[in-house]
């Protein structure tokens, strides 16, 4: 079998990092892209990775911005190859109670969150058809779901994330390229410093497993959705959330 390849926006995040891992250890071919305000964090990055024996190439790349991410598109193409695999996992939040939110909020969430997918994903997808074979993972969340309060930005933009997931899984259909999302629950990353503590607590008692998920956890489910073993899955937002939210 030839060796597939993978690009993973937001991969040096916390939940980027743990798919990154999961994905070259599986022997992929592995790329990850990072943002201009995450420059100090690449050197110790990398440096972890090499301790555990594992090769990844790193793009710089301002998901934000459909030039930047031309621009990337062509340097991917030039030193890593075909993505047969994307990742759409760089997101943040900017919590606010939508009384006082912003407009800074807003924007910056909806353009890094929402906006990348279409950037990123507009340069490989015609690709991806042509080949008869890609898989594009979007990660989503449960608060695109069920909604939160003093997020709806982002519970703004995981929701249309998913929607973006529906539409462009029927144009690949026909074309071998599968496109569905994967939707955390909290989980225990960098970004759940920014949650209040006895917020946090809260929700924790609306877990039904009590915890946090593992970053380890989510990657599992991004590594299945891209196998062969997925090939007919498509269009689906799969929760990863101890049980926090049940729909259907
Ligand atoms: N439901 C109902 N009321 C709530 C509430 C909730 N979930 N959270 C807060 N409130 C109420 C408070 O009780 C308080 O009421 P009073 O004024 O009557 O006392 C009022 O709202 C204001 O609350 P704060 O004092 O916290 O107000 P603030 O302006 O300082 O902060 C906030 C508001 C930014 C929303 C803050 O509460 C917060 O950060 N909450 C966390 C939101 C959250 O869950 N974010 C998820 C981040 S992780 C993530 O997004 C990853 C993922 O995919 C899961």
């Amino acid at each position: 079998m030839t060796q597939k390849h993978v690009l993973v926006t937001g991969g040096i995040g916390g939940i980027g990092t743990a798919i990154v891992k999961y994905f070259a250890r599986d022997g992929y071919k592995t790329a990850a892209t990072y943002a201009p305000f995450e420059r100090e964090k690449v050197k110790p990055w990398l440096e972890m990775i090499e301790k555990e024996v594992l090769e990844v190439h790193l793009f710089e790349v301002d998901v934000a911005d459909f030039e930047s991410c031309h621009a990337l598109s062509h340097k991917v193409a030039a030193e890593f190859g075909a993505v047969d695999v994307l990742v759409n996992c760089a997101g943040i939040i900017r919590d606010s109670v939508f009384k006082k939110m912003p407009f800074e909020n807003w924007d910056q969430v909806m353009k890094v969150n929402l906006y990348s997918i279409f950037n990123v994903t507009r340069h490989f997808f015609e690709a991806m058809l042509i080949r008869k074979w890609g898989r594009v993972i979007n990660i989503t969340s449960v608060n695109g779901q069920k909604g939160q309060f003093g997020q709806a930005n982002y519970s703004a933009t995981k929701a249309g994330a998913h929607g973006l997931t529906m539409a462009l899984a029927q144009e690949g259909a026909k074309h071998g390229v599968t496109v569905n999302s994967v939707a955390p629950g909290y989980t225990a990353t960098e970004m759940m410093l920014q949650v209040p503590e006895a917020v946090l607590d809260d929700i924790k008692k609306h877990i039904p497993m009590g915890r946090l998920a593992k970053p380890e956890e989510i990657a599992a489910a991004v590594l299945f959705l891209a196998s062969e073993d997925a090939a007919f899955i498509t269009g689906v937002n799969l929760d990863v959330n101890g049980g926090q939210w049940m729909h259907h």
